[in-house]
């Protein structure tokens, strides 16, 4: 399906998730924690290509937020490391299927090892255009609104804008992911219902799903399943859908994968 048609048949075009459940998964299997993490992992690969064969244009993924610093340091190392590991691992192959990869984030948190491999892996993917994933580390929806009002700010006083020219529109334009299309489907996985300061602007109109399977449970079939509830959604909503105040995204079959904000 092409990207234009993903929007058109009811596809998303922009799905975000919250990927709960690692712990509890492992738990339940009398492993530690951090084989939890690693079997979310796998997770990650198969929700990457299902929503890529499906047209979907953009998947975020909520991987490190702000608050998981604050784990004990010893899951905190492991779960960079894996981040390491994923990117060495899955580049390539993401690469070859047509993806772009995108870190959202306060990097400037990250070890230089793997600040490097981020670089690294955004420059190799950034022509792709099949789909763009984008993967929150150091992400909090907070901290992402906070630096769009602070480099906002700094225009107003060097004088390059003025204060009222602020809109929803700029201001949009100074997130971490500005030029992408609104998320339209919102996943979180785990039992919990809230956003947990993941996308706090975007998830404005987005429309939510909950449900109680432990992320490296999260398979196609649910996938599959989730999408196609979404299709069929009911025709208010999406009228209302259409009377957004904010315009969807430009097509991106016309577009290169979104330049990157402040960087
Ligand atoms: C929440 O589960 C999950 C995380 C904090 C980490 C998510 C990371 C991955 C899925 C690893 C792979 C990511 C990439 C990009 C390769 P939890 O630990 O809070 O689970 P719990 O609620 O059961 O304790």
């Amino acid at each position: 399906m092409s990207q234009a048609a993903a929007g058109a048949s009811g596809l998303p075009r922009h799905v975000a998730v919250i990927m709960d459940g690692n712990g509890r998964w492992a738990q339940r299997r009398a492993l530690p924690r951090h084989l939890g993490h690693r079997a979310g992992a796998k997770a990650v690969r198969a929700t990457v290509e299902g929503c890529a064969r499906r047209g979907v244009e953009a998947l975020t993924i909520f991987a490190f937020s702000s608050e998981n610093w604050q784990r004990p340091p010893d899951e905190v190392t492991r779960l960079m490391e894996l981040f390491v590991e994923s990117i060495d691992r899955e580049v390539d192959e993401l690469h070859r299927n047509g993806i772009c990869v995108r870190f959202i984030g306060d990097l400037s948190r990250l070890r230089a090892e793997l600040g490097a491999k981020i670089a690294a892996a955004e420059a190799r993917t950034a022509a792709n255009r099949r789909m763009t994933l984008f993967i929150a580390v150091s992400y909090g929806g907070r901290w992402d609104i906070v630096e769009a009002a602070r480099r906002l700010a700094a225009r107003v006083v060097a004088g390059e804008i003025k204060a009222e020219a602020i809109d929803e529109a700029l201001f949009a334009d100074q997130l971490q992911l500005a030029g992408a299309p609104e998320p339209d489907l919102f996943i979180r996985t785990g039992g919990e219902q809230r956003i947990s300061n993941f996308l706090l602007w975007h998830l404005a109109y987005t429309e939510p799903y909950f449900c109680d399977t432990l992320w490296p449970d999260f398979d196609d079939a649910e996938l599959e399943r989730r999408l196609g509830e979404h299709r069929r959604e009911p025709v208010a909503q999406v009228v209302s859908r259409s009377h957004r105040r904010v315009a969807p995204g430009p097509d991106p079959g016309a577009q290169p994968c979104p330049a990157v904000v402040g960087g």
